[in-house]
């Protein structure tokens, strides 16, 4: 106990860690050293944004994706998914509801799909932000020519979501036929040097992963500094080739959210929804290892359903504002203070291109 808690001390202090240090640290991880763990993200956060949690509106608007991903319930060869598309005037009403409901972030998220042409995606972004001035619109549709995301940022979008899904090269290709590791990285450093709050993320639990494989993933994240992490556990789908594989655990992934705590102190960092399928009181104990935001769901819920990245996924049978109600009685239950505003990572400032 008392290596492993000199290594946290260190993290604590010093918010970095050698590699082996990181391995020896996950290897001997007991419940004691967790609580110690713990404790200390939890002050991490308190001491950057208080006890708030910031709340986003996610908008899921296309369930179509021309990757394969063997993971994903919403892969291109799942011809069992029923795909759905917004228009422009159904996104912008959905924006529209949240802005009611006191959201002052939305996330656009969908697979990587061709149809929303860049003129399209710019389209909407421009008129979110013309019609809720001060809004930030977070971005989350994939890999693209860093071209495209330029012109993305230059329409006003603030922040941009890549998960990077595994930092172990070997683990990536093998999950993702035909992409390239290089290519998702590379992504997300345009996007960095863009001048976007980035936000990269990876899954625990995979099939095949190890310890080893997450000290990569946290190496990766020193290295890149993004301004938000999501990570969660994976969960299989029925219609995918994982689907007989077993979830992540609870333990794992708020283990490694405290230990993303004390990296980059900080970092947006949220309880996910996965995280809350998983285990009733999943995002509360996110929240307590130094999550601090949330994505309660703002897509119509006609189509909602349809966005099944793996089985069970919750907030799928509520309304939106129902959603959010839920989600703040819970934050408050756990002792944290929900914040509806547009919770900027403190060490981002909104940089002009050209
Ligand atoms: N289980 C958990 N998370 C998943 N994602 C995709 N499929 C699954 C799954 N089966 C995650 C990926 C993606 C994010 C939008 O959802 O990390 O980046
Ligand atoms: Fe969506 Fe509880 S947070 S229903």
């Amino acid at each position: 106990m008392d290596v492993v808690k000199g290594l946290i001390d260190k993290l604590y202090k010093e918010n970095r860690i050698e590699r082996d240090q990181l391995l020896y640290l996950l290897d001997n991880l007991d419940d004691q050293g967790r609580d110690y763990l713990f404790a200390r993200a939890h002050e991490t956060r308190v001491k950057h944004y208080g006890t708030k949690v910031f709340m986003r509106g996610l908008i899921e608007f296309t369930n179509y994706c021309r990757n394969n991903c063997l993971y994903c319930g919403i892969r291109a060869s799942n011809s069992k998914a029923g795909r759905y598309r917004l228009t422009k005037e159904q996104i912008l009403s959905a924006c529209q509801e949240g802005y009611r409901l006191g959201y002052r972030t939305f996330v656009l998220q969908g697979g990587e799909d061709p149809y929303y042409s860049d003129d399209a995606i710019v389209e909407i972004v421009s008129e979110i932000k013309n019609r809720h001035p001060g809004c930030a619109v977070t971005l989350s549709i994939g890999e693209k020519p860093c071209e495209s995301y330029k012109r993305y940022y230059d329409a006003g979008a603030d922040r941009y979501l890549l998960r990077h899904e595994t930092a172990s090269r070997k683990l990536y290709e093998s999950l993702h036929p035909g992409a390239s590791f290089d290519s998702r990285i590379r992504c997300l450093w345009d996007l960095k040097k863009i001048g976007f709050q980035v936000g990269a993320g990876f899954m625990v639990g995979l099939p095949g992963q190890t310890n080893e494989d997450y000290v990569e993933d946290l190496c990766f994240l020193m290295e890149l500094k993004p301004h938000m992490v999501g990570i969660g556990p994976f969960i299989p789908h029925k219609d995918t080739p994982l689907a007989k594989g077993n979830s992540g655990s609870v333990e794992m992934t708020v283990t490694l959210l405290a230990i993303i705590r004390l990296l980059l102190p900080q970092v947006l960092l949220p309880a996910t929804t996965a995280l809350g399928t998983i285990d009733p009181l999943g995002r509360e104990k996110g929240l307590k290892a130094g999550a601090n935001v949330v994505m309660p769901n703002l897509t119509p819920p006609g189509v909602r359903k349809k966005y099944t990245l793996y089985d069970g996924k919750i907030c799928t049978g509520e309304e939106s504002a129902q959603c959010r109600q839920c989600i703040e009685k819970r934050i408050i239950a756990a002792g944290f203070t929900p914040d509806m505003s547009r919770g900027d990572n403190v060490l981002w400032k909104r940089k002009d291109t050209v």
